[in-house]
């Protein structure tokens, strides 16, 4: 699929990785790109070609409306964080935590199902998960779970919607405004999260961001997931 001339609905679209994607994707000639999140205007430098919509993921009323509103579009992504993250062994989490981070989820699963009505019939999906969701390292057992959800979820969708196709990128350590650390402490951090990884160091946004773009463009592809994760899986 060429991105060029598309019209472009992305959620979690002004910040991190969902940022990148919006530039490069604008980049490439987008014909609109609308970037979607609980408070878009903290996005700065935002392209001609780019709108911003405040809407929540979880909020279903205004997932229905938008869409609706917007008629036929051809590419779908969602890489919403949703809302919080447990994080520590699973015998001492509060279960609500556990729970709540399942949000990630409810927000993916919100969009498929109230925008691929909407979407092209040679439109595509593309959702992000994490590479805990395969190898999950100490304390991640609530991301873990969620991501392996959201791959089982793409996987078990693909046969419903094609031709329609669906795919995930699943990133690895990626240095983004979602770590409120700051100074030394965000670089000891990343150092410590990424010293075992053949790739020992954390990802940038924009790598993680050239995977969605593959997932795109390539119409030989659904149903997977593409590892953007600096070989977590296999050190
Ligand atoms: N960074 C990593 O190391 C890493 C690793 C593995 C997987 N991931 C996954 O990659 C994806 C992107 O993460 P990121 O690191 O780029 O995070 P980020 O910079 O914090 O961006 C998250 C985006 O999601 C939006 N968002 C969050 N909750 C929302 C909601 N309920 N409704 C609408 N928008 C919402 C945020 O905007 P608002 O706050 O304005 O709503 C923001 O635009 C996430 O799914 C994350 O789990 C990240």
């Amino acid at each position: 699929m060429n991105i060029s001339g598309k019209k472009i609905i992305i959620f979690g679209g002004t910040s991190g990785i969902g940022e990148a994607a919006t530039k490069i994707m604008s980049e490439k000639g987008a014909a609109e790109i609308i970037a979607i999140s609980r408070n878009p205007d903290k996005m700065t430098n935002v392209p001609e070609n780019v709108t911003l919509e405040k809407i929540d993921v979880l909020d279903e009323e205004a997932l229905k409306s938008f869409f609706k509103n917007q008629g036929e579009f051809d590419v779908l992504i969602n890489c919403a964080t949703g809302g919080t993250r447990a994080v520590g062994p699973f015998l001492k989490m509060d279960l609500e935590g556990y729970r709540s981070s399942f949000a990630k989820l409810w927000g993916y699963t919100n969009v498929v199902r109230y925008g691929t009505e909407y979407l092209a019939n040679n439109g595509n999906i593309v959702l992000v998960s994490g590479s805990p969701a395969r190898k999950c390292r100490p304390g991640q057992i609530a991301i873990s779970s969620v991501g392996g959800a959201v791959e089982a979820f793409a996987r078990g969708i693909a046969p419903e919607i094609a031709p329609k196709r669906i795919n995930i990128v699943s990133p690895g350590v990626i240095d983004t405004p979602m770590s409120p650390l700051t100074g030394n402490e965000r670089e000891e951090f990343y150092k410590n999260a990424t010293q075992n990884n053949l790739i020992p160091r954390a990802g940038t946004s924009e790598e993680v961001a050239k995977g969605i773009i593959f997932a795109i463009e390539n119409e030989f592809i659904t149903g997977t997931t593409i590892d953007v994760d600096g070989g977590w899986l296999t050190s």
